[in-house]
């Protein structure tokens, strides 16, 4: 293997409430980028907003003042680099909360202009629609193989989106929500039953061991477009609370996640098969969920497609898919830019 042209991405993420930082080696033969994690650091916010019930997002830039410089440092120790070592810098430009991106871009701009390391702006959503991609070193999968079109489906706090891929360049946003994310839809239900922030993971958890005899109406499942709505079905919930309050939560929990799930998979399988898909992934913090996971893997089985999902730590917000990111950027031919001319964006576009 040639070495020659191995690179060291120093990748930092701050779009929400995680202040990240991780280091990358990536060895591009042109035909594909190797790439393997050589640290990964996540300084969570949770406890910090959790007494609020969301992120506030002063709260939260100041979190990412006080943390990035530490977290940057850890994740240079740990990788058992040094910053004189890295090739690149990249940073999640958006979209986000602008207090949040600013903290990450100033930070990664002053970074880059002191050392002369060149700058990767990342769009954090291809951080996420990248992020699958960490399988196909280990599974050996040729880019250029039977792969694509692949239908992508990212489902996150902020977003939900049906991305189509024609090849590892080109893609192209199919549909999203008109409203609630489905990540979103989670933390609300969570919040309507009194469950701890993030409500994702709690919600899930009691899901379990629901078994509900009633069922949530799947919104716009049969729409022929692939967009999404997802606060009809939060304010399903809050009328089935009104006028039966004595429902076992695990059941309103399992009764919203079998809704979620069903509109999520449905359309995605139904874009497969409309742009004859012969790949499916999944990412966002909501792949995370087991059973939307579980539902993918055997939709996918059944219908013979290749099926990519990360691991659960590469679903939630993380530095380790930035990188990702601007390692497949750099094997796309994306230029780094320059600093002076980089700006955090809020509303960023895919
Ligand atoms: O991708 P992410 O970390 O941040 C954004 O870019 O938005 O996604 C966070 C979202 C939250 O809404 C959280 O509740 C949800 O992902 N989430 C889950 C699970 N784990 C995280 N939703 C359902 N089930 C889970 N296990
Ligand atoms: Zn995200």
């Amino acid at each position: 293997m040639a070495t020659n042209n191995k690179k060291l991405i120093l990748a930092i993420e701050t779009s929400c409430d995680e202040t990240a930082a991780a280091v990358l080696e990536v060895v591009d033969d042109k035909k594909w980028p190797t790439i393997r994690t050589l640290s990964s650091v996540i300084n969570s916010q949770v406890k910090l907003h959790s007494k609020f019930g969301g992120v506030v997002p002063e709260v939260a830039a100041r979190a990412h003042v006080k943390n990035i410089l530490p977290v940057v440092q850890k994740a240079l120790a740990a990788s058992r680099s040094t910053l004189a070592a890295i090739s690149y810098i990249a940073v999640t430009q958006g979209p986000g909360l602008i207090p949040s991106l600013i903290v990450g871009v100033e930070f990664a701009k002053a970074l880059s202009f002191a050392t002369g390391k060149p700058l990767i702006p990342v769009n954090h959503m291809l951080g996420h629609l990248y992020s699958p991609f960490s399988q196909l070193n280990a599974r050996r999968l040729p880019l250029d193989a039977k792969l694509f079109p692949m239908i992508s489906l990212i489902v996150s706090g902020g977003h939900t989106m049906i991305v189509l891929m024609k090849n590892i360049k080109d893609y192209k946003v199919l549909g999203q929500t008109v409203d609630d994310a489905a990540g979103e839809a989670f933390d609300k239900v969570a919040k309507l039953l009194k469950l701890p922030y993030p409500g994702g993971p709690e919600v899930s958890k009691l899901a379990a061991d629901g078994k509900p005899d009633f069922v949530f109406p799947r919104p716009m499942i049969h729409n022929k477009n692939y967009d999404f709505s997802f606060s009809g079905l939060k304010t399903a919930v809050l009328y089935h609370l009104r006028d039966f309050p004595k429902t076992k939560h695990a059941d309103i929990c399992k009764a919203f996640q079998d809704a979620a799930v069903d509109v999520l998979v449905t359309k995605t399988m139904r874009a497969a098969k409309e742009f004859k898909a012969r790949s499916i992934s999944l990412s966002g913090g909501v792949a995370a969920n087991k059973s939307l996971r579980e539902m993918f893997g055997l939709k996918t089985k059944d219908l013979r497609l290749n099926f990519f999902v990360p691991p659960q730590k590469l679903c939630t917000d993380n530095a380790e898919m930035i990188g990702i990111a601007a390692a497949f950027m750099l094997h796309n031919g994306i230029k780094p830019k320059n600093p002076l001319l980089v700006k955090a964006d809020s509303n960023l576009e895919l």
